[in-house]
């Protein structure tokens, strides 16, 4: 399976800062946000990355990630002219996915939680269909809002619902067959110009073939697309940090931890960090003293 990780946008909810910088760049704490959902595609064990973003940003990404072999993976990137929506994502790649099945992940979505690896990995198992997770939120008017039924199977999906019949957000992390490309060239724009990834689910959901997990409140979903959210972002990474001595979102630990990578590689990238607190562990870890 191949992943897209999507980090383009205007990024409007975060001006100024977003005036003349990539929102997907801009620190969570200690990492730049892109780290985060880059590491839950690696989580999933997925190793062929397109990144996608403005002509604009572009280049900064490639400054930032290069062509993947520091985290035991390879990176494709590709421009997003303007942002005309989420599922655009599966035209511009469509070339580079040639076919194959293909995950999503919004460059400012953080997922962190026990047994993280095991979900996303039979997620991304290649089985028929599609499967995206389900979050319970406060403010599900902010995002697409999914109902179950009395045995747990989503009947409906709407984006943005002024009044939502539930309190489940489909989060910004999508697992698709191979079907996707198809189905991303059949939807056409929604009343605000946008290709919708809901709309896309929603051609899943109408063939009985969408999965959507709940995921339990033992999980954390943040984005970070609000000063408040950033904000809340930051302070959970250095919250959980701190005081497991464990990292939350960092691909060179994850590349280890997965195999991409092995000790002595693990190490060069720990030299490359300094004196930095994420250099001192990701050294432990390559030297066995972190389990
Ligand atoms: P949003 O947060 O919905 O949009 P945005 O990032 O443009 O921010 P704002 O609403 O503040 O203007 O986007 C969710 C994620 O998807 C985010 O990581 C940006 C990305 N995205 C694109 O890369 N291209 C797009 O066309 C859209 C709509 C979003």
């Amino acid at each position: 399976m191949k992943g897209i990780l999507l980090a383009g946008g205007s990024g409007t909810r975060l001006h100024p800062m977003t005036l003349a910088a990539s929102k997907q760049l801009l620190p969570v704490y200690d990492k730049p946000m892109v780290y985060y959902p880059l590491s839950t595609l690696m989580l999933a064990g997925i190793r062929d990355i397109m990144l996608i973003s403005t002509p604009e940003d572009l280049p900064q990404f490639r400054r930032l990630l290069g062509d993947g072999s520091r985290f035991g993976v390879r990176f494709a990137y590709a421009e997003q002219p303007s942002p005309d929506g989420i599922a655009q994502a599966f035209l511009i790649g469509r070339d580079w996915i040639a076919g194959e099945a293909c995950a999503l992940a919004l460059g400012d979505n953080l997922i962190h939680g026990d047994h993280l690896s095991a979900l996303l990995r039979s997620a991304a198992s290649g089985e028929a269909g599609a499967t995206v997770f389900a979050y319970r939120v406060r403010d599900p008017e902010r995002y697409g809002v999914v109902s179950f039924d009395a045995d747990g199977q989503a009947t409906e999906i709407v984006e943005k619902p002024v009044a939502p019949k539930s309190n489940w957000a489909v989060t910004g992390l999508y697992f698709y067959d191979k079907q996707v490309t198809d189905i991303a060239a059949s939807i056409r724009p929604s009343a605000r110009g946008e290709l919708e990834i809901t709309d896309l689910n929603k051609v899943y959901l109408e063939a009985g073939t969408l999965r959507v997990e709940q995921l339990s409140r033992g999980y954390a979903w943040l984005d970070a697309g609000t000063p408040d959210s950033l904000l809340q972002a930051a302070t959970f990474v250095q919250t959980i940090q701190s005081r497991t001595g464990m990292l939350v979102g960092c691909p060179e630990e994850v590349a280890f931890r997965m195999g991409f990578i092995g000790a002595d590689q693990l190490r060069d990238q720990a030299g490359g960090l300094g004196k930095t607190d994420l250099g001192r562990v990701l050294r432990d870890l390559a030297d066995g003293v972190l389990g």
